[in-house]
């Protein structure tokens, strides 16, 4: 059967594009002052994106913040923080963003502002019950005196999601909630002042011209009535996902999983709804895109009906092992569940929070979702093989119908950094679990543009936020410009044949007649086999016009994928 990529296949840009996502503070530092990427860096470096030959880029948060949780705390929505640069460097990385005809997404964070934010300060000022504490969650204590936190939910970053706030008289007052660090207070989303006040912040970005937004945490902004009590299953990743290494096959789950009274509640989608509308103003094709942890797929398309949002991340693609079975099972539920609301599927493999796919595809042991992997972790991935799995995965990625999602440093097949060291580490994961969990500095680390310099060209005054591994030269982008068979030229490679086969607007046959570890199918002209087993698989006729590792005579050796002509 032919899988599309949307039943009502449309022409928008967001349906099929590739896009990059900067992480601002480790592409580049370009103002050269701190070791910190800026908007100036992303400036200068923007042609090799286009050399890439990626179509949009996406920026992690780069508004005003104390930089608790690097940048996810915003204390001023619509002005950049002095670490990135000024709102005038914003317009100027964006005007170039647009000359070199790349699109534009930057992050909206609803959930939680920062505790910086003059909003949260007026409520803290206000007394209880007031208009300004009803932007946020306030709740009184429980227990006899109030001294023990509303009810029992667990912050994703570990602890308590309550902290409590002393009054100006120095007595104890309420409690305040906040799902991520005590620095990230939950907004209200049921007080319709705090939705006038994100409608203006979108108009801010899209007067400015931005072509979407990706929007944070777009499962939490609705927390159930009366907050209730909840424990999370044991294997749950932080934000309700799992990256199990166990394949899930046939739909993932039996039943489906249990809802959580703050992810995933009917009541956020009227918000997208309302956001749908402000982005129609506009026109254009803009885009939002839902960074949703919910599951199942067909849960998760709610998010991206015809009159919300327009795509939403899949990570129910990277959670998958890399499993013959499996993969063919997500892929045709990502394929079924996004086009039955006429919405394309997206695939994503690496981001910010997560252990970076070249290494994560060879770990041996459970790896919970914001985890992380340090020097202790059991298991450490091994990194040939786990580079060797993430190309084959990234050629497999890149010929699905559908819009893809590149985290800056994949292209140059960067393994995690696994052996940051303690005192560097910066994730509130980190201290907030004690060192239990790693977090996610290890996916973090700047990114080598230049494997000669000392700080592999990363920033002018040679240092960087997290330090850099002294072994990471051959994965710097100079040592593999124009070297046959480099991960750089597999990305450049797999980009410029997918566009000129308009493999992203395509529709996927399935192919038969392969052993169970290896996913096939043909997407147009194109067929695509991926073989994620040990056992060399015999290969079709056809020309070869790409292939993830060096191929044998008529052979696909495993951990391999590759496309024919035909
Ligand atoms: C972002 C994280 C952030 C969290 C809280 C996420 O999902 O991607 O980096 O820590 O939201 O804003």
């Amino acid at each position: 059967m032919a899988q599309s990529s949307s039943d009502q296949r449309g022409t928008e840009w967001w349906r099929s594009a590739v896009i990059y996502q900067i992480y601002p503070r480790s592409f580049s530092d370009g103002m050269g002052q701190d070791g910190l990427g800026d908007l100036v860096g992303i400036t200068e470096r923007l042609p090799a994106l286009v050399d890439l030959g990626v179509d949009a880029v996406w920026l992690s948060p780069f508004y005003t913040s104390p930089q608790k949780d690097a940048g996810y705390d915003v204390a001023d929505y619509c002005d950049v923080d002095p670490i990135f640069g000024t709102l005038a460097d914003f317009e100027a990385m964006q005007r170039k963003v647009h000359e070199l005809g790349l699109k534009l997404i930057v992050d909206l964070v609803p959930n939680h502002t920062s505790d910086q934010h003059a909003w949260f300060g007026a409520a803290l000022a206000a007394p209880e019950g007031s208009a300004e504490r009803d932007r946020y969650m306030f709740r009184d204590g429980s227990g006899p005196h109030g001294d023990l936190p509303p009810n029992n939910w667990q912050s994703v970053f570990g602890g308590a999601a309550w902290t409590r706030v002393t009054r100006p008289d120095g007595t104890p007052g309420q409690w305040y909630l906040h799902l991520f660090d005590t620095s990230q207070p939950d907004l209200n989303w049921q007080n319709s002042w705090v939705r006038e006040q994100f409608r203006d912040i979108l108009r801010f970005w899209l007067d400015r011209g931005v072509d979407g937004f990706r929007v944070d945490v777009a499962h939490g902004l609705i927390k159930a009535e009366g907050l209730p009590d909840y424990t999370p299953p044991a294997d749950a990743g932080s934000m309700g996902g799992t990256l199990g290494l166990e394949p899930e096959i046939e739909g993932h789950a039996e039943v489906d999983p249990p809802t959580p009274p703050y992810w995933a509640q009917e009541g956020v989608h009227e918000i997208y709804r309302d956001w749908h509308r402000v982005l129609e103003e506009y026109g254009g094709d803009r885009v939002l895109c839902a960074e949703a942890w919910v599951e199942p797929l067909a849960k998760l398309a709610n998010w991206v009906r015809p009159d919300e949002m327009q795509q939403a991340f899949n990570f129910s693609y990277l959670e998958t092992a890399w499993n013959g079975p499996a993969l063919r099972s997500v892929i045709a539920d990502s394929l079924t569940a996004f086009s039955s609301v006429g919405a394309p599927s997206s695939w994503v493999l690496s981001n910010h929070d997560v252990v970076r796919h070249a290494s994560r595809l060879a770990l041996t042991e459970d790896n919970p979702q914001g985890h992380g992997i340090g020097p202790k972790t059991l298991g450490k991935p091994v990194r040939a093989l786990g580079l060797r799995r993430a190309r084959a995965a990234t050629a497999l990625m890149l010929a699905l119908p559908g819009s893809a999602y590149i985290y800056q440093g994949e292209e140059l097949g960067l393994p995690e950094d696994v052996d940051l060291p303690d005192d560097a580490r910066q994730d509130p994961t980190w201290f907030r679990t004690n060192g239990t969990r790693y977090g996610r500095d290890g996916c973090r680390v700047p990114i080598p543009w230049e494997a000669a310099k000392p700080d592999y060209g990363f920033s002018h005054v040679q240092r960087s936020w997290l330090p850099q591994p002294t072994d990471w030269g051959p994965y710097a982008r100079d040592s593999q410009e124009g070297l046959d068979g480099s991960t750089l030229e597999l990305y450049r490679s797999l980009l410029s044949a997918r566009a000129a086969n308009g493999l992203g607007l395509g529709e996927i046959e399935w192919l038969d007649g392969y052993p169970d570890d290896v996913v096939a199918f043909r997407n147009g002209a194109v067929t695509v086999i991926a073989n994620t087993g040990e056992a060399v698989v015999p290969l079709p006729a056809g020309e070869v016009m790409l292939s993830s590792e060096p191929l044998g005579v008529g052979a696909l050796p495993g951990d391999t994928t590759v496309w024919l002509r035909g």
